[in-house]
């Protein structure tokens, strides 16, 4: 797939076959991942690979869905605020650089014919016990990873037109 068809065929998975993923395809995901651009290069992420196969209750404390568990791993990313870039006024880039490091790590996977599915509704105070993460540290989200069980449906988005303004918020005319 070049990268149109990628970005077209990219879908949230939500059945998963439980077969293993090759450790090369993992590498492979996980090496795409620390590829992606954080502001001023500062990485301050961690990604927490966890195998479900013998801790399904104890991951579904974090989502309680059984698709959730089902593929063979679920990857959680954890932004470290003290290591990130922050802007003038104060606003701190760590959930901005996990968020591109994670769209990284999916379309790797979809890429290697993995399915994924950003999980953003996580229950924050069991991530916290689950990965044993230290209070300074902040869950972002968390996808499961493995090969899908369904097929990609029709997808849902306003026209570009109802999200792209041009020059400036209020315009006169479209060109
Ligand atoms: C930040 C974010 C949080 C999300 N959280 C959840 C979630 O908690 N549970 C879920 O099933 N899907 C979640 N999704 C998946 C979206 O529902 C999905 O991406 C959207 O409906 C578009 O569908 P598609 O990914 O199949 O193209 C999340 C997606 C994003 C980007």
């Amino acid at each position: 797939m070049d990268f149109r068809e990628l970005a077209e065929y990219r879908y949230s998975v939500r059945t998963y076959l439980t077969d293993p993923v090759p450790d090369d395809l993992l590498k492979q995901v996980l090496t795409a991942a620390t590829l992606a651009p954080t502001a001023d290069n500062r990485q301050p992420f961690q990604l927490v690979v966890m195998h479900t196969i013998a801790r399904k209750d104890e991951l579904r404390r974090i989502y309680d869905r059984d698709w959730f568990v089902q593929a063979p791993i679920v990857i959680g990313i954890v932004a470290v605020p003290s290591e990130a870039w922050v802007r003038s006024d104060g606003v701190n880039y760590s959930w901005v650089d996990a968020a591109i490091v994670m769209d990284h790590l999916i379309l790797a996977a979809t890429d290697a014919g993995l399915g994924t599915c950003w999980i953003g509704d996580f229950n924050p105070k069991e991530a916290y016990l689950v990965m044993g993460l230290p209070p300074e540290v902040e869950p972002v989200a968390f996808t499961p990873l493995g090969f899908p069980a369904d097929e990609p449906g029709w997808k849902r988005r306003q026209p570009a037109r109802e999200l792209v303004r041009w020059e400036r918020w209020e315009q006169d005319a479209q060109p």
